[in-house]
């Protein structure tokens, strides 16, 4: 790891950094996820909530992840992660988990009950997310079987959120 690295909140200025990250990253194929979709939907005050995270040293972005409080079936107390981005060099060194439970105790401190993210089990799986059950909540586009998890936040609340996953 670097040393004197800073784990901080997302401002304003940092976007287009971020943004070139995602680029970087993800490509242009960003624009097609559907979590993306979710975000589009938000006004601008919501583009940073007050769960994206950092890590910089210096002038140079580690990695970013963005969290957005949505509603599940209209419901409030639900936030959406992703995308999480780790610049290439700096893969595989607890950046992105380091970030994640960050988020993660943000999110718990901010009153949300549940967290949900579109991706890999095998990396998620080890802060507590688990699958949704088939059906019990959808996004507004396609979703790969499999990749739509969730971490309750307080004890069994998962059973509380059902339905579509909107911004707000
Ligand atoms: C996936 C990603 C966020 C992980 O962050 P990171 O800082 O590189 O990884 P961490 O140091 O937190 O964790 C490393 C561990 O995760 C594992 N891992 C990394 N990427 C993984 C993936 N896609 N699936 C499963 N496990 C993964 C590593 O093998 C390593 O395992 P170990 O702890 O058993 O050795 C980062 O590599 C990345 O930005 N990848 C490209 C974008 C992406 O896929 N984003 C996630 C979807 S939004």
């Amino acid at each position: 790891m670097l040393a004197h690295v800073l784990y901080r909140p997302i401002a304003p200025e940092d976007i287009p950094l971020v943004s070139a990250l995602h680029e970087r990253v993800f490509g242009p194929g960003r624009f097609a996820r559907t979590a993306y979709r979710v975000r589009e939907e938000m006004g601008p005050g919501h583009e940073i909530s007050r769960f994206c995270r950092l890590a910089a040293s210096g002038d140079h972005l580690i990695a970013a992840l963005r969290m957005s409080e949505v509603t599940i079936g209209g419901q409030p107390g639900a936030a959406l992660l992703g995308p999480l981005a780790v610049t290439p060099e700096y893969m595989n060194q607890g950046y992105g988990r380091r970030l994640v439970s960050e988020a993660l105790d943000a999110a718990r401190a901010g009153g949300m009950k549940i967290v949900i993210l579109v991706g890999d089990e095998s990396y998620y799986g080890r802060f507590g997310f688990k699958r949704v059950p088939p059906g019990q909540i959808t996004l507004p586009g396609p979703v790969d079987r499999g990749r739509l998890l969730a971490v309750e936040l307080s004890e069994g609340t998962l059973a509380n959120f059902s339905g579509l996953v909107s911004g707000r």
